[in-house]
Order: structure tokens, then C-alpha cells, then sequence
């Protein structure tokens, strides 16, 4: 009895953070907070002190009927020139998602000429962190291997034995 138990603990905790690990790797940041996308807004004070990383989201909720979301470069970004958009993110609804899916810098504007009035944002997007509960061994094993693997291996295995425990239980 005290074996079935803690073999379907240590299932559970095992289920419980190959849940919690893509969920906490990813933020969805709501441009503007409360404010939203809208005009009136100095983004570059929102963005200040925030870290994207690779792999977040940025979510645009704006009036539809005035406003859009477009990425350009640099230049355009400074002149607020929107011939030529680089994306446009524009669907219609009013809500739109933009991945931050390549490390490099992102400029966003409105067009209907609101960019000119600050309605714009730069975002400089980072390499994702590494895991937070990384001890300083697994740390330096892990510059071996470039990505998780080394941190999903012990993980399957545990999953392996903790199944084959569960199952022979039962
Ligand atoms: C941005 O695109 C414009 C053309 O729309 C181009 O003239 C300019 O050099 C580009 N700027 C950068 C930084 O790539
Ligand atoms: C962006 O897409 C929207 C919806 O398709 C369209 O109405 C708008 O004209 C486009 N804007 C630019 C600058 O391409
Ligand atoms: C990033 O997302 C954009 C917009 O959905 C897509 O066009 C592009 O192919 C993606 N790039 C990578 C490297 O996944
Ligand atoms: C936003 O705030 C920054 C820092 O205070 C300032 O330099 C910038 O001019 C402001 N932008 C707008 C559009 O007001």
C-alpha cells in the first residue's frame, strides 16, 4: 500500500511538471496592460524593465474600427512610415497575437497615422532564460547539450519507472 502511493506521487509530480514546464516558459504580454493599444499610452515607459523572451507572445487588444497593428523596421519605426509593413497583424477583431519567435528587435505601429502620436512600441526580444531550478552541476553538464535534453532524459526514466510501478500494482 505505502508503495502504490508513493509510486502514484511521484506519477503525479512527474504529470504535474511536464504540465507546468511549457507554461512557464511562455508569457502572452497584453501590450498597454489595462490600457490596451490605444493612443495616450508612452509604451516605451510600459516596456521598460519587462524581458521578452523567444517564445512569448504579444497580445494586442485595440478599437478596430480606428486602429491596426503593423511591424515594421527600424527606419519606419522612427518615421512612422507604413507603406511598407514588414507584418501585418491586423485580422479585423480588434485582438490580435504576435509571436516574438526569433531573438532580434521588433518594432510595432498603428497605422492610420496614430503612430505619430506615440502609438508605438519596440520590444527587444532575449534568448528564453535557462531553467530556474538548474543546480550549478546540471548547469555546466547542460552546456554539453544545447537544449533540454539533458533534463528530459532523467524525466522520461522517472516517468518509465514510476508507469511500471503503478501498473504492477494494479
Ligand atoms: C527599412 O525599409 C526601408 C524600405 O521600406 C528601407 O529603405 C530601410 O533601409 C530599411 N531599414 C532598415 C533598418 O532595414
Ligand atoms: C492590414 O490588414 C488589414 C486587414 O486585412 C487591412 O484592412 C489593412 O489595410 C492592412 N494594412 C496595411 C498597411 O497593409
Ligand atoms: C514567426 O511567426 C511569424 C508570424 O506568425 C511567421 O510568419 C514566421 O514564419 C515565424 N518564424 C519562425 C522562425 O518560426
Ligand atoms: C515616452 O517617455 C519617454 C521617457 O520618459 C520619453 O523620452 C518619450 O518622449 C515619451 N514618448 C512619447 C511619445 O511621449
Amino acid at each position: 500500500m505505502g508503495n502504490l502511493k508513493k509510486s502514484l506521487g511521484l506519477f503525479l509530480v512527474v504529470c504535474a511538471v511536464l504540465v507546468m514546464l511549457p507554461e512557464a516558459s511562455a508569457t502572452r504580454w497584453t501590450v498597454g496592460g489595462k490600457m490596451g493599444w490605444s493612443p495616450n499610452v508612452n509604451y516605451t515607459i510600459w516596456a521598460r524593465g519587462k524581458h521578452f523572451y523567444n517564445g512569448d507572445w504579444l497580445f494586442f487588444v485595440y478599437d478596430r474600427n480606428q486602429q491596426s497593428v503593423l511591424e515594421v523596421n527600424k527606419t519606419n519605426y522612427e518615421t512612422c512610415n507604413t507603406d511598407h509593413p514588414l507584418h501585418n497583424y491586423t485580422t479585423g477583431a480588434g485582438r490580435d497575437v504576435a509571436p516574438l519567435n526569433v531573438t532580434r528587435d521588433y518594432y510595432f505601429v498603428s497605422g492610420n497615422g496614430f503612430c505619430y502620436g506615440g502609438m508605438k512600441v519596440h520590444i527587444h526580444v532575449e534568448k528564453p532564460p535557462p531553467p530556474p531550478m538548474a543546480s550549478p552541476e546540471k548547469a555546466a553538464s547542460s552546456t554539453l547539450s544545447s537544449s533540454g535534453h539533458v533534463l528530459l532524459l532523467p524525466l522520461a526514466f522517472a516517468i518509465g519507472v514510476a508507469w511500471d510501478a503503478f501498473l504492477r500494482v494494479w
